[in-house]
């Protein structure tokens, strides 16, 4: 496992090809689920500087805060409340370019305008979703979506 991460400078789609090689390095023979979402939120915040990074977990109705960077952050979302919980609902990513105009957005913080939220499937089932934060409007589009659904698709047991 590679100790450092190797930052890449240049456009979205380049950082997202150095890093995802290095995330693989890193969830390489680690079968531990919190040690791997803990490393993947932690590669995403150090490569892309985003506001906030971290993964929400499917237990019994509800979704708990797990490994994340960042803020401190609200720790349990309802099915169908904020983005997260829309896109739990849904199955599917949900990019939402001005939080604001997003009917019951769950404002962990003001800070936050932009935000990217993208479902992790164990096989056919849903088990959580990773959640992207950024302080500027319209940061997330189509490229971070395929991106970032290959990299929760990396987790082991996915
Ligand atoms: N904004 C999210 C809540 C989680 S925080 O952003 C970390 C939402 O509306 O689901």
């Amino acid at each position: 496992m590679a100790e450092d991460l190797n930052i890449q400078k240049g456009t979205k789609q380049e950082q997202y090809e150095s890093l995802i090689p290095q995330i693989q390095g890193l969830l390489m023979g680690e079968t531990n689920l919190i040690a791997n979402l803990a490393n993947i939120s932690a590669a995403l915040k150090e490569q892309f500087n985003w506001w906030w990074v971290g993964f929400y977990w499917i237990h019994e109705d509800e979704l708990v805060l797990g490994p994340f960077q960042g803020p401190v952050a609200c720790t349990r979302i309802k099915k169908g409340r904020g983005v997260c919980g829309g896109a739990w609902e849904k199955g599917e990513t949900l990019i939402v370019e001005d939080v604001e105009k997003f009917p019951g957005h769950i404002a962990c913080s003001s800070a936050s305008k932009s935000e990217i939220v993208v479902p992790v499937y164990f096989g056919e089932k849903m088990v959580g979703v990773l959640d992207v934060d950024s302080e500027h409007l319209s940061h997330y589009d189509d490229t971070d979506k395929r991106y970032l659904e290959k990299i929760v698709a990396l987790i082991p047991n996915s």
